[in-house]
């Protein structure tokens, strides 16, 4: 690339650390799919002496970042995990304040979802969603229903191991399958992410090696990238550089390398 492309300008600057590593990525080989773990936002604000809730906020403008990057590099899937079942252990007025920042969330950026042609989609337990915030959330996803630049997938009230669950329960009470019809692309159809690519990035910030409960079917053969920052100082460099570690890295799934046949 001589000149930076149109969807470059203002968004890396000439002579940017952003803009060596933006050189170093072959698009041909982008991952479709990236899954983000948001963590840090709590340590994030109590090393500035902020209340946690301070750190959500600054969460919640990486989240705008971390979406606009996918968007103009062309990734094609993006997921967020926002909300864990296990979040709900928090102390109430946290999680209430964190079910407020999502609301402010949808209510704000529908507008650029929308002028991105970017598609939303929750995938979690959504019964449990407090309704203010389901209603907002089924409301933006009806309204970008049709877009496909790019799909943006909240994981809210989510859970691998229920996610498995709810899937083996719809396939007994909704299909007439047999045992030996299932296998794995039919199960795959029953889960929050049926017809969804499986994650080739997973990203986990403020350094913890854990899985914590996400995507745990559809991780199965995904590429792990752990920085030691927090989520509210994710920033673009940390994605550029994240895409360009993924791409020295040699996916094999589970064979051996094309080289040594
Ligand atoms: C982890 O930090 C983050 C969360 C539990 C929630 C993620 C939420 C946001 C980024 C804000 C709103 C989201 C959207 C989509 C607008 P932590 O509190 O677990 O941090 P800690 O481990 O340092 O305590």
């Amino acid at each position: 690339m001589g000149f930076m492309e149109d969807r470059f300008k203002d968004f890396i600057l000439p002579g940017s650390e952003e803009e060596k590593l933006l050189h170093q990525i072959d698009f041909s080989r982008l991952p479709v799919h990236i899954a983000i773990i948001m963590d840090g936002n709590g340590r994030w604000a109590e090393k500035r002496n902020l209340p946690r809730i301070e750190g959500h906020k600054a969460g919640s403008k990486a989240v705008r970042e971390a979406v606009e990057a996918c968007a103009r590099l062309g990734i094609k899937y993006l997921t967020l995990y926002a909300f864990s079942k296990e979040n709900w252990r928090r102390p109430a007025s946290e999680v209430a304040m964190l079910w407020e920042l999502l609301y402010d969330y949808l209510r704000k950026e529908d507008k650029e979802l929308i002028k991105n042609k970017i598609r939303l989609k929750v995938i979690g337990d959504r019964e449990g969603v407090p309704p203010k915030v389901r209603g907002e959330l089924e409301r933006v996803e009806e309204l970008t229903r049709d877009f496909d630049s790019m799909v943006v997938l909240l994981a809210l009230n989510y859970g691998g191991r229920t996610e498995i669950v709810e899937a083996v329960k719809k396939i007994i009470k909704e299909s007439k399958l047999k045992p030996e019809e299932i296998d794995e692309a039919v199960f795959s159809r029953y889960l929050y992410t049926a017809g969804i690519p499986d994650p080739d990035l997973l990203i986990r910030t403020s350094g913890e090696m854990r899985v914590s409960n996400f995507l745990l079917w559809q991780i199965a053969y995904a590429e792990i990238w752990i920085t030691p920052d927090f989520w509210p100082d994710f920033t673009r460099r940390h994605l550029l550089q994240a895409l360009v570690d993924y791409q020295k890295r040699q996916r094999r799934f589970g064979a051996i390398p094309q080289s040594s046949l």
